[in-house]
């Protein structure tokens, strides 16, 4: 999941002084990488937590209470599949007892009408469901899962009879970004009050399928108009969170609101990460929950430390009056393209990388895009 706040403001260079650490807000919960679905989009890693090293249910207990303690509000319950472990509903009620703002980001496989009760009943504050085509086809055929846009849509109801607050995922790619005005009026179809649109970022199992999901330049602007369009129609009624494709665009985003600055991944085993691609930089070192408490993690850990401030920066971020807005962008993006962490993101018009990924984004926009590489499920 990428968090992006545009919470600084831009300042000449060198006025900028280095942030303190703050607590961090948010908690991504990452319960299992087991999932009924195979999306070639999926950001979880290429090796995935095998089912008897995830983290048992009172461990992750103690992690909703370390979290809240030193800051968390909202927790987001995610995966693969949570509502793959049998103990989603005590957890619920774990995380509801330390406190936290509960989000369940979810398939919909795996819930009943029945098991969505009772997590209501728990208190389940929030409910994201992700969406991967209007049609049954298209979806089923992403998603490698036949029968899965039905589902969805049952249980988008189920949601709605339930009263809880309901937030469509649509992941939006090459395949499917020419149909966003029906995926919007299915949002609204649905009941939800929010729908995050995002292209498709090439991290984990993603970046096997840029050829077969990279988005034209023409979608992209096709979508951003789209999306304008729609902000304005259905204002009050339907918010419209939108993450466009870092490819076609001039600056990066600032990647997780900047590292290290406002939120905490935990990975099925509890390896504790500072965003969901962190693994895939060579030489940072990850504390393990239980075996280190969150507040050490967040204030003390190596790989949370990496990347904070400005002092890590080379030019030209370090002198650049967009530091503070961006933090140089997408740490993970920079590796995977300049093979440095510390580089500014290629994605930035000032990197010496940049051309060089503008031009394979745009070979990739146009290959063939009839092999899709499926993500497996670890056992
Ligand atoms: Fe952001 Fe660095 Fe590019 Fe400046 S040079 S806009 S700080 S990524
Ligand atoms: Fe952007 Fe890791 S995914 S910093």
């Amino acid at each position: 999941m990428t968090m992006v706040a545009e919470n600084e403001t831009t300042a000449a260079p060198g006025t900028i002084p280095a942030p303190s650490v703050k607590p961090p807000m948010a908690m991504l919960a990452e319960l299992t990488h087991r999932c009924p679905l195979a999306c070639p989009y999926c950001s979880n890693p290429l090796e995935m937590t095998a089912i008897k090293s995830e983290l048992k249910t009172e461990e992750w207990a103690e992690a909703f209470k370390q979290a809240a303690a030193i800051g968390v509000l909202q927790i987001h319950l995610s995966g693969g599949e949570p509502a793959s472990r049998r103990d989603l509903e005590e957890l619920i009620t774990a995380a509801r007892d330390a406190d936290l703002y509960t989000n369940l980001i979810t398939s919909g496989i795996g819930l009943t009408e029945k098991r969505l009760a009772a997590l209501d009943e728990r208190g389940l504050d929030h409910v994201q469901l992700s969406l991967q085509g209007v049609t049954a086809e298209s979806a089923d055929e992403i998603g490698g899962y036949k029968g899965g846009f039905d589902r969805k849509m049952a249980v988008a109801g189920w949601v709605e009879k339930q009263g809880i607050p309901l937030t469509l995922n649509a992941v939006v790619h090459r395949r499917n970004m020419d149909r966003l005005e029906e995926t919007i009026a299915l949002a609204q179809q649905l009941g939800a009050r929010r729908i995050e649109v995002a292209t498709v970022q090439f991290h984990g199992w993603a970046a096997a399928n840029r050829a077969a999901l990279m988005p034209t330049q023409d979608q992209a602007l096709r979508a951003r108009e789209i999306v304008n369009e729609a902000r304005e129609r259905l204002k009050g009624e339907l918010v419209i969170d939108y993450v466009p494709a870092d490819h076609h665009a001039k600056y990066p985003k600032p990647c997780m609101g900047g590292w290290g600055s406002t939120g905490l991944n935990i990975t099925p085993d509890g390896t504790v990460l500072p965003c969901h691609a962190a693994q895939t930089i060579k030489g940072l070192n990850f504390d393990r929950f239980p075996e280190k408490s969150l507040r050490d993690i967040w204030y003390d850990g190596d790989a949370f430390n990496a990347f904070r401030g400005f002092d890590w920066m080379q030019e030209p971020c370090r002198s650049c009056d967009r530091r503070g807005k961006d933090f140089g962008g997408c740490r993970c993006q920079a590796m995977a393209i300049a093979n440095d962490p510390y580089a500014t993101d290629p994605v930035c018009s000032k990197s010496p990388f940049h051309a060089e990924l503008v031009a394979a984004a745009e070979a990739d926009s146009h290959a063939d895009a009839s092999e899709l590489t499926y993500r497996v499920s670890p056992r």
